[in-house]
């Protein structure tokens, strides 16, 4: 069976996009592949050094991906800081991870242009880490979004490079995976892009958001004064609306309001109000989930240990096969 590797950035709180996004097909490639997902909370110290709650975050994560269906006992699921056996891969990397390379990552430099002042040797070699959560358990296949496409690609340099060096055919080579053909993207609520944590307040509906917060969202989303010619084309922040609908809605109440739109009796009041309940609807099984877990810290210790577990017995496997290639031999 293909092992998968995803993580999962530690900054808490889901939303609509990551979970119809991203989380969904996590949750299907648990039953097909040998999965492991994780959250990144070592990777959040290159530009969060001293986090004020990293322990929060962790946790919120954790607790959101089990609500949203991740099973830790199909998929290994854990945090990325109880696995030792990174840090040393990434050591070994960084020993053949050239600076000039580096440099051209496109998310580095695009982190030192937000933050001049904070340039440090771990954001340089973000993607030698990256590079370690991957090879450490020898995955081939990685979900993720089009802006780790370049990160990818210095995975597999530096697991080639490490091939070569030794003269082995240690490392398989990973590439970016999507389980849908087409993955679904939801937009946000202020009428311009995809739904996203940095767009500003109220873009986004968490999955923790409260009935009432997620109302409040949804009835201040961006809209127009309504369409005056029928059967026009809708502007990009009500195709957003409907969007949003197709996902969540019935293909009943997505007609229905398609045809007042084309007829031009859409109410947007109406349209938005029914949308509201629908997301309350679709997300109020995870919602509950989420405080149910949340409050149970026995279960979510015994699910960070067994994940640990079972993730350190993969990598200490490469680590000691790695040390034994590069020639650190026990006396
Ligand atoms: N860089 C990824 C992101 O920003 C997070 C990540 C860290 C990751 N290590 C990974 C993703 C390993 C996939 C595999 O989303």
């Amino acid at each position: 069976m293909e092992t998968v590797v995803s993580g999962i950035r530690s900054t808490g709180n889901l939303h609509l996009g990551n979970y119809y996004g991203a989380i969904q097909n996590f949750v299907k490639m648990q039953y097909e592949y040998n999965c492991y997902f994780f959250i990144a909370d070592l990777h959040s110290l290159t530009t969060h050094p001293t986090p004020a709650d990293l322990h929060g975050n962790i946790k919120q994560v954790l607790v959101e991906y089990l609500a949203a269906g991740i099973d830790p006992e199909k998929a290994t699921i854990y945090i990325q800081s109880d696995v030792p056996e990174i840090f040393e891969l990434y050591l070994y990397l960084n020993m053949n991870a050239y600076l000039g390379e580096l440099e051209r990552s496109t998310s580095f430099k695009d982190k030192v242009r937000a933050n001049p002042e904070n340039v440090n040797a771990g954001l340089l070699t973000y993607p030698v880490l990256m590079a370690a959560d991957i090879i450490i358990h020898k995955a081939t296949k990685v979900p993720v979004g089009k802006d780790q496409e370049q990160h990818l690609e210095m995975a597999r340099t530096f697991g080639n490079r490490f091939n070569r060096l030794y003269n082995t055919e240690f490392f398989p080579e990973p590439y970016a995976f999507n389980f849908s053909e087409n993955l679904v993207k939801i937009p946000g609520l202020d009428g311009k892009g995809k739904m996203g944590k940095s767009e500003g307040e109220g873009n986004a509906v968490y999955l923790s958001d409260s009935p009432e917060i997620i109302r409040k969202k949804v009835m201040r989303a961006v809209t127009d004064s309504g369409p005056t010619v029928e059967n026009s084309e809708k502007p990009v922040e009500i195709q957003n609306l409907f969007d949003i609908i197709k996902v969540v809605s019935s293909a009943d109440t997505y007609a229905h309001f398609d045809n007042l739109y084309n007829t031009c009796q859409i109410r947007y009041g109406d349209l938005k109000k029914q949308l509201a309940e629908d997301i309350i609807i679709a997300t109020a099984p995870i919602r509950e989930r989420i405080n149910d877990i949340a409050n149970d810290a026995p279960y979510l210790r015994q699910v960070a240990r067994h994940g640990a577990i079972k993730a350190r017995e993969s990598a200490s496997k490469t680590i000691r096969e790695v040390r034994e290639i590069i020639g650190f031999r026990s006396f």
